[in-house]
Formats: C-alpha cells, structure tokens, sequence
C-alpha cells in the first residue's frame, strides 16, 4: 500500500518509517529543503533512539523515501497523513491550524486517485470537518475521505509505542475510509492491538483528553508531594499505595518538577480553549494548567532555599535541561523556569545535560554549558538534579562532593535514596520525602 506523510516532523518520521517496516511503501513529505537533503543522507533532524537505524533499513529496502514535492509524492497514495505541527498560537493558546488548512488545500488541489486523508497532527474538534470542507469546495471529483487518528508517542520511546501501541483510535465517518485503516494498520490488527473505531469527533477529543487526564495524575501527584512535606509523609509510597489500585493504575504518578514537553502543555491550553468555546469549561484541568505553572518556578525556589535562602554569588550546577530523558528537546522543560529563577535570584547556573544544550543554549544564553556531569559540579554551591537522564542514576558521591565546594544535593526527581544520600554526607532534599 502507498503511504504519504506530509510533514517530517516527529510524529511524520516516526509515523512514516514505522508504516515502511510494516512494510508499506511510504514517501515522506516536507518543505524545508534542507531537513529532506539531510534525511536524504541519513542525518536525523531530531534525537529519537532507534529511528536512525529504522529509517536507514527502510530507505535501504526501498519502501521509504523523501520528497519535497507533495504533487508528484501522493500520486496514488491509498492513505495521506497530515502530520505538521500544530503550535499554539501566539496570545491565546489556540491549536494554530494554519499548516493543516495549508496543506488541506494543496492536497485539494493535488489528489487525482481515491485516497484516505488522516490527521495525525493534534487537532481540536471540528479540524476533519473543516478539512473536509476545504477539499470539497476545491471542486474536486476525486473519491476522499477524511480520518482523524491521533498520536500516542512518547519522546524516547517512540518507536515501540508505535509498534506495540496501548491502542489506535480511528475517528472515520465511512466504511471505505475505515477499511483503509484497517490495511495501513494490519500488522497491529494481527497482533491483536485494541483497534478503536469512533467517529471523528469522538477521535479528535480522545487525544486531548488522554494528555489532559495524564497530565492531571501527574500534578495531582505533585501536589501530594508538597502536602507530604508538611505532614512528614514519603510521595513515592503514596503513589504506590494507591497505585496498586487497579482502578487508579502505577503509571504518571512520579512526583517531579512539573510536567513539560511538546505535548501536555499546550494540548491542555488547546482544550481549555475549546471547551470555552463551546460554553463548557474544564475547570479541573483549568487548575492543573496553573498548578503546573506555578510548580516549575516554586522548584527554583527549592534550590535557593537549599542554599539557606540566598542564592545571590552562588554557583548552581543543573545535571539536566529537557523536559524527560531520551530527548533533545527543550520545549516547556521545567528547566527554563528553574534557571530563571535561580538568575533572578541572583545565582550563577551551570548545567550539563547529554542531548538537550544546543537546544537550550538558544533559550538560556546566560548559563553555561559544559560537556560532563562532572565538569559542571566542579566548585558549585548546589547540584539540582532537574532531568533523570541514566547518566545521572549512578553518580559517584565521593567524587562529587569532592568537587563541590558545598554538598548539597536537590533532586527534583527521586533518584537517589535520601538515606543514601545523606550518609555520603549531602545535605540532600527531594520532592515529596523528608
Ligand atoms: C506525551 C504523551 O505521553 C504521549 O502519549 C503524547 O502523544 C505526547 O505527549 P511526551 O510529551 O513525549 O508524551 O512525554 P511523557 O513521557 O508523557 O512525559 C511528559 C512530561 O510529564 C515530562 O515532563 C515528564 O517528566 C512528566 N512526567 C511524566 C512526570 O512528571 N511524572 C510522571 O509520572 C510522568
């Protein structure tokens, strides 16, 4: 089956290399030159493990390709996915559909075989109608149908969540376009992977409301640790006590610095948005957007009070800047908050972080960035570590805190056993454990 991705972004070059070791043969489309020349040559645009092999055996086996041009690329492509970014626009947190009616339209103009046209980008209801709408009034004679089938992929863990999804969900008003699915998404099928069929609708909003509920349990959580602070209780036997709950589930109850990303935060906005569009707020998901807000800042605020109150001449080192590990990405990391902070208080910030400096050199000139663990606790006043990358679970305590100027050790994500820490002689503090 011919498979074509508009946008080659992270959901299109996974999407499309995944779709090509499933066998299909699938052209993935983008307009900036350079990303395809550079794909063209093997060059990943972004960190993901696994995928610069995946696309490279693809590419090899002839099933995927790059192409600049959309026209010559969807000719008789069964299956076209829009997967371009939908940002949030600048002032009132709208999904900004500009690039989806964009290429709405070309594809309007384009399409000379009966073809499936499937939003994979994140989209607020009502997106595939007015899709719809625009390749209908092109005049068009060509059999199409419009599908939304929204993304679950987690950075870093993005190939397997593609291959071994938790389920698809297929927002398809017609039976042909259905079928269609079903072909693009066979092998799954044979795998027995909940297939999900709802209308289009019901698909649009299943996507917000899986970010917006997760990102829900996560600040709930994180509002359990604080509370665990006040009362002398430990947030990781909290989550597990009520995790065992099979009703409640183990998963996204890591208490942490607050959830960041390319996803949850600005899906949540999108939704909010809708609702109020539609006159029916979320007033839960209301609070956790300003809870999270908040939360990035207030463990800034951790770091200076672990100092004694006064960060003013001291040197904080961050082990850490992206929003997770296995990723390079910087978008909404609570990083960014953490280091303003820490600057407005007057503190000098340090950071080392395995993927994500280039990225965060641009957002966050004034801390420097330097290229090991160990480089960057050299003569600190405080460790934050702010992301859980591997190479931060093991650190050798005696050489940091030999290297330190004074041991003292915030980690925002509970690695390290307080315990522990503490014997090795850290004034060490955590989120959510005395
Ligand atoms: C998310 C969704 O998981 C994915 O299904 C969707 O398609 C895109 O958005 P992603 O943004 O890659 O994926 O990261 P995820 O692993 O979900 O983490 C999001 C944020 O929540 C990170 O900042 C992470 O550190 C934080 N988090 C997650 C916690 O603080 N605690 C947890 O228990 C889980």
């Amino acid at each position: 089956m011919k498979i074509a991705m508009v946008g080659s972004g992270y959901v299109g070059l996974v999407s499309g290399a995944c779709f090509a070791d499933f066998g299909h043969d699938v052209v993935c489309i983008d307009k900036d030159e350079s990303k395809i020349e550079r794909l063209r040559a093997g060059v990943m645009p972004i960190y993901e493990p696994g995928l610069a092999e995946l696309v490279a055996a693809n590419v090899k086996a002839g099933r995927l390709s790059f192409s600049t041009d959309l026209a010559s690329s969807i000719e008789g492509a069964q299956a076209i996915f829009i997967a371009v970014g939908t940002p949030s626009r600048r002032g009132d947190g709208h999904a900004d559909l500009t690039y989806v009616y964009a290429v709405a339209q070309e594809l309007a103009a384009n399409i000379t075989t009966p073809t499936v046209v499937v939003t994979k980008s994140t989209v607020p209801v009502g997106t595939g109608d007015e899709v719809e709408r625009i390749i209908r009034e092109s005049g068009t004679e060509v059999q199409f149908a419009v599908v939304s089938n929204p993304e679950f992929l987690r950075e870093g863990a993005a190939i397997g969540d593609f291959k071994r999804p938790d389920r698809i969900v297929i927002g398809a008003e017609e039976e042909w376009a259905r079928g269609v699915m079903r072909e693009v998404y066979r092998p799954l099928f044979l795998n027995r992977a909940p297939i999900l069929f709802t209308s289009r609708r019901s698909s649009e909003l299943i996507k917000y409301a899986a970010n917006a509920f997760l990102a829900t349990k996560i600040t709930f959580i994180n509002e359990m640790a604080d509370l665990c602070e006040k009362v002398g209780g430990d947030v990781q036997d909290v989550a597990r006590g009520i995790g065992l709950d099979n009703r409640i589930g183990s998963k996204f109850l890591h208490a942490g610095p607050g959830y960041g990303g390319s996803c949850f935060p600005k899906d949540t906005l999108a939704l909010l948005k809708t609702a109020e569009d539609y006159g029916s707020p979320v007033r839960l998901v209301e609070a956790v957007v300003k809870v999270n807000d908040s939360r990035k800042r207030a463990m800034g605020r951790k770091v200076i009070e672990a100092l004694g109150g006064d960060a003013r001449g001291k040197r904080v080192a961050l082990l850490g800047l992206t929003f997770k590990p296995n990723t390079d990405d910087m978008r909404d990391a609570p990083s960014i908050a953490i280091v303003q902070t820490l600057l407005d208080a007057g503190a000098e910030v340090v950071a080392y972080d395995p993927e994500g400096m280039e990225a965060a050199a641009a957002i966050m000139p004034e801390v420097k960035m330097v290229s090991s663990t160990y480089a960057a606790v050299e003569g600190a006043d405080a460790v934050a570590l702010v992301t859980e990358w591997d190479a931060f679970r093991a650190l050798d305590f005696a050489r940091v805190k030999g290297l330190m100027n004074a041991p003292v050790l915030v980690d925002l994500r509970n690695v390290y056993d307080p315990a522990e820490a503490r014997s090795a002689g850290f004034a060490y503090s955590s989120v959510g454990r005395v």
